[in-house]
């Protein structure tokens, strides 16, 4: 097996190296001195020991940025232009690193190298240079209201920003908060996820290296519930949070907020229909059924679990998605050919395994994999699993799995699909296959989610909004609209009147 030796991990040193919290361009123990320990998904070896954030430590965070922000030192005494630069800088720097980066996140998620490289890396790097060239481009406007006025708006920071993000897309998530955060001027506390803490340490370090001043991002790495995730979502002096994660904590989040008023955006999870019609491409909608599940091991919020197939082509379609899963390479993701790496931690493999117990109760049918892997004894895998005769009100269909776990669904018609696609209480994305243009901008239309792929599956880019209608979040990130998120709206009244 072609997994990388010892000698050529790139952040073998790095590793090795003490974690600290980073609070006011310093890095420092936590104030307890506790700490937990990060695992490679792929052999279940610790890789690091991550100081564990308490409350003192939030608290000095906040306090950090909230003294960075105040002064003025990264929007009111440097020039948009600056600021820019800085976020340029930090895309340069991780760019220079990207193989480093992507060992990294590959070590610490689990995810295929090749995906790290080419997913992970190279959108943080671009989502950092889109919101670069937002920094020099943000606007007021003179409204003609009244004669008697001059009246404009002024587009400002929120202030201290709260962000909590999950484990799937470590550095990529990372780079979907600070970005506009850091573009607008506001000043950041970052808490990672507790299974994947490492790439955000050592992208705070190119930060600093790429000019972002002290106390303008602050990292603090712990757990959420009683720990670090929780002090900052409750803490009076923030001002926002950004939150991606699963739906129930979002509700703790969202009460949390209450006490202050804060701003909240949500991103949270998604059962995604992905329709297929008889009429499609069906090789190319094969493909794209298999990227909408197994990407990330489908780890993915926008994760087309729900796979509508239109009943004339459902046997066709379901011999070649069989044959092509079956060709799929699952190993660690440090090896160049895996396709499919572990899923995250042991808790993961857990609820995905559950969640296929669950399918076989309820009388789906299990067509490929539904265990672990017999020659892959370490690590936290589970084998790509399809379940066909599934019913749309069956828990396969109504839950998030977050993991490598397909629920095909066979439909009648456009009405039947019409009618199930949309009966769930999440709506973060959909998709469907059809050579009908017709078709495909009904359904477009018709389904409630805030991402639809027509003929596509899970294509992204900095400047197209993502997010979620009903129960999958409120905002938009990416795009303009994450500026929104970022940004606090000033009208001025300047008396001009004889
Ligand atoms: P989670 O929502 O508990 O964790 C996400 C982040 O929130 C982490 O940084 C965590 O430390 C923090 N957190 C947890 N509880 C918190 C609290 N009470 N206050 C403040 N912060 C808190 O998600 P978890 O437990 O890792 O995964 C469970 C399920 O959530 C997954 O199986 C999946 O269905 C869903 N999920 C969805 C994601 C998405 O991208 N929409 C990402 C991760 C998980
Ligand atoms: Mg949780």
């Amino acid at each position: 097996m072609a997994v990388a030796q010892e000698k050529e991990i790139l952040c073998k040193e790095w590793l090795k190296k003490p974690k600290k919290l980073l609070i006011d361009g310093k890095w420092v123990d936590a104030k307890s001195g506790k700490s937990f320990k990060t695992y490679n998904p792929a052999t279940e070896e610790v890789l690091a020991e991550i100081p564990e954030a308490g409350k003192e430590d939030v608290d000095a965070a906040v306090k950090a940025a909230r003294i960075a922000f105040e002064d003025g030192r990264f929007h009111r005494k440097m020039t948009a232009a600056q600021r820019a630069h800085c976020l340029y800088k930090l895309a340069d720097l991780i760019e220079k690193h990207a193989d480093e980066l992507a060992q990294l996140e590959t070590l610490d998620n689990g995810k295929p190298i090749s995906e790290a490289r080419w997913v992970d890396v190279a959108a943080t790097v671009e989502t950092f240079r889109y919101y670069a060239g937002w920094a020099t481009k943000l606007e007021g406007e003179t409204i003609n209201a009244n004669n008697n006025f001059f009246t404009y708006t002024l587009r400002e920071p929120i202030g201290v920003v709260g962000q909590i993000i999950p484990w799937n897309f470590p550095m990529l998530m990372m780079a979907w908060k600070w970005g506009p955060a850091l573009a607008c001027g506001n000043s950041v506390v970052l808490k990672p996820a507790e299974q994947t803490p490492l790439s955000a340490l050592r992208i705070g370090e190119l930060a600093l290296e790429a000019g972002i001043p002290a106390g303008v991002v602050n990292i603090v790495t712990g757990f959420g519930e009683n720990s670090a995730g929780e002090f900052l979502a409750n803490h009076d002096d923030v001002d926002k949070i950004a939150f991606t994660g699963e739906d129930k904590t979002g509700q703790i989040i969202v009460k949390a907020s209450a006490k202050t008023l804060k701003r909240v955006s949500l991103e949270l999870g998604g059962k995604a229909p992905n329709i297929v019609f008889a009429d499609a491409d069906i090789d190319a909608a094969v493909k794209g059924a298999i990227t909408g599940i197994f990407f990330n091991q489908g780890q993915v919020c926008c994760a087309g679990s729900r796979l509508f197939l239109e009943k004339q082509v459902h046997d066709e379609f379901m011999t070649k998605l069989l044959e092509r899963v079956g060709r799929m390479r699952q190993g660690p993701g440090l090896d160049e050919k895996t396709q499919i790496g572990p899923q995250v931690s042991k808790e993961q493999q857990e609820r995905v395994l559950s969640y296929v117990e669950i399918a076989k109760k309820e009388g789906a049918k299990l067509a490929c994999g539904g265990s672990t892997p017999e020659d892959l004894k370490k690590g936290y895998f589970v084998k790509p699993t399809i379940f066909t005769g599934v019913k749309n009100d069956m828990r396969i269909a109504q839950e998030e799995v977050f993991g490598p776990v397909l629920a095909v669904i066979p439909f009648e018609n456009m009405n039947d699909v019409a009618e199930q696609a949309n009966k769930t209480r999440f709506g973060l994305s959909g998709a469907v296959w059809t050579r009908d243009v017709k078709k495909a901008h009904k359904f477009a239309s018709h389904i409630k989610a805030g991402t639809i792929w027509v003929n596509c599956y899970n294509v992204f880019d900095p400047a197209v909004p993502f997010g979620g209608y009903k129960q999958s979040g409120y905002g938009r990130e990416l795009g303009k609209h994450s500026i929104e998120l970022y940004s606090n709206i000033k009208s001025v009244w300047v008396n001009i009147a004889d």
